[in-house]
């Protein structure tokens, strides 16, 4: 492991720790979690940063992407370079049709995505696959506006970042490549995980002349509007714990309280800043609430092999002696799960402060892109009902458009997603509109609760499995994998040939059918 690349990954995941989490009461604390494929991987195995994925066959490329491809003023003719990485090793080439894959990126720099998701370089050779991954606009290379501090300064130049414009930038940067190596024939399957699967998935439908078919890994597409009920994520987080262990379960659930209790006491948030090693001593219980609960959502989000991040908490947590009190049981849990540091719990604020003090902008762009996209468009409205181990909180939609109007200066749309792409009945919707799409999830991630989790169609399959975690099924392969994780694996590239192989058949007889 390469020291410096860490600690730039290092930054960038405490960033992602502030951006995710939760539908506080307090003003500017309303959080949607962040669904990047990467954290988990690289936190349980950051040697993952210098292997196979990242490779020297990989080369760089930048478009002159086009700013706004839905308006024809003269200022949406601007452009800004977007970056791409190709990899041409394994391809069969444009000659035989040899497929391409394209990993569609998300919200994140692609550095991230190059090096943990291993899908495309780890089946190449066996789909003898050119191998495409695309940066996302307004994330790492790919900015316009010349400077992220241009890009980020205010809604007007933010506005041209959202998901259409981002699938139509993957959808010209495809073309590009296809007519570039003369490749028209070539069939192309968008992967993607996260909010880069519900872009997969959207693409497929929305540009089946560009996708002959798309895996979308762990992608919510369904937790918009009312379509998911809004407690989902927090109910499989606390399913995750409760099948567990259930000591461990009844401990958390029995903590907030003990919580309020101490700090109702005079001097009581020293006594809790004490107790947990804060790196500063907390303003009020929401820092550590928060702090605890994004820890255990976090915890459940990647709860898979090898480590299986819930059972590393409730390892710290049941294995306290018996006599300790709750909260020491607790911070026995923060203990394990994050390892031995000077200092818990309030820790992300301060290196969020290192990055915004490195970095000479704005606060809108220390918000980040994700800051943005979940304030306009990417609304997943996540709450915290009653039946969770955590103290009920639902999410206020009025409180959280007022928290973005006095971010942004405009309000989200919280209904687009579904108006623009759908989601309602989408068993009868598609079932006979669309094909080849896989949707792929692991039931211990929370989020697969807004997922596809039935099939919809012959060729609109839902592939899960009950030990699965956030986006494992596209991570690179590794020899520890368990075999239901293997299966999954190949039933997903089984699926893809299939496609592939129809396709290769249908063009065959159009060939034939022209010619006679
Ligand atoms: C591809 O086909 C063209 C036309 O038949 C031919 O000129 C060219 O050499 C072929 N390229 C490769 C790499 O086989
Ligand atoms: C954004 O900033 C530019 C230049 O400073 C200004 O012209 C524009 O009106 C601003 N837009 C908004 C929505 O504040």
């Amino acid at each position: 492991m390469k020291y410096s690349q860490f600690s730039v990954q290092w930054l960038q995941f405490t960033v992602m720790v502030l951006s995710i989490l939760i539908t506080g009461t307090a003003a500017g604390r309303f959080k949607i979690p962040r669904l990047s494929p990467t954290r988990g991987a690289l936190m349980h195995n950051p040697d993952l940063l210098s292997s196979a994925a990242v490779s020297d066959d990989l080369q760089t490329f930048y478009y002159p992407q086009t700013l706004d491809h839905f308006n024809y003023q003269p200022e949406s003719y601007a452009t800004f370079l977007q970056r791409y990485v190709m990899n041409f090793k394994h391809w069969g080439g444009a000659n035989d049709s040899a497929p391409i894959l394209a990993y569609l990126g998300a919200e994140g720099p692609l550095d991230d995505d190059l090096a943990v998701i291993g899908f495309l370089n780890d089946n190449a050779i066996r789909f003898n696959a050119l191998l495409v991954y695309i940066e996302h606009r307004y994330y790492g290379k790919s900015i316009p506006f010349g400077s992220s501090g241009e890009a980020f300064k205010n809604a007007s130049t933010l506005g041209y970042f959202n998901s259409a414009q981002a699938i139509a930038d993957y959808a010209e940067i495809i073309m590009h490549i296809k007519k570039k190596f003369n490749a028209f024939y070539s069939p192309v399957i968008v992967i993607g995980g996260s909010y880069g699967g519900m872009l997969a998935s959207w693409l497929r439908l929305k540009y089946p002349h560009v996708a002959l078919g798309a895996l979308a890994s762990s992608a919510p597409i369904l937790y918009f509007g009312k379509l998911t009920p809004r407690g989902a994520y927090f109910s499989v987080v606390t399913k995750d714990f409760k099948e567990t262990s259930k000591t461990c379960y009844r401990t958390i659930r029995d903590s907030w309280s003990v919580i309020d209790k101490i700090a109702s006491q005079p001097h009581g948030l020293a006594i809790l800043s004490s107790k947990f090693k804060t790196c500063e001593p907390l303003k009020d219980t929401f820092e550590l609430k928060d702090g605890l609960q994004y820890m255990y959502a976090e915890a459940a989000q990647y709860n898979g092999p090898p480590t299986y991040q819930v059972t590393v908490v409730c390892g710290g947590i049941d294995g306290a002696n018996e006599k300790q009190d709750i909260l020491s049981k607790i911070f026995a849990g923060v203990v394990a799960y994050r390892g031995k540091q000077s200092c818990y719990i309030n820790q992300p604020t301060n290196a969020l402060e290192a990055y915004i003090i490195n970095q000479p902008t704005n606060s809108l762009e220390a918000c980040g892109g994700w800051g943005w996209q979940t304030c306009s468009e990417i609304l997943i409205p996540t709450g915290i009902g009653n039946n969770s181990m955590f103290q009920a909180a639902p999410f206020d939609l009025n409180g959280y458009i007022q928290y973005c109007m006095s971010l942004y200066g405009v309000p989200p749309r919280p209904h687009w997603v579904t108006s623009y792409y759908g989601g309602h009945d989408i068993k009868l919707i598609l079932q006979r509109f669309g094909s080849n799409i896989i949707f792929s999830n692991g039931l211990q991630d929370p989020y697969s609760s807004g997922g596809v989790l039935e099939n919809i169609s012959e060729s609109i399959i839902a592939l899960h499995t009950v030990n699965g975690s956030h986006c494992l099924d596209i991570i690179s392969k590794d020899e520890t994998d368990p075999e239901w994780l293997v299966k999954q694996r190949e039933t997903e590239v089984k699926i893809i040939k299939g496609w592939i192989a129809q396709y290769y058949a249908d063009l065959k007889l159009t060939r034939s059918n022209k010619r006679s």
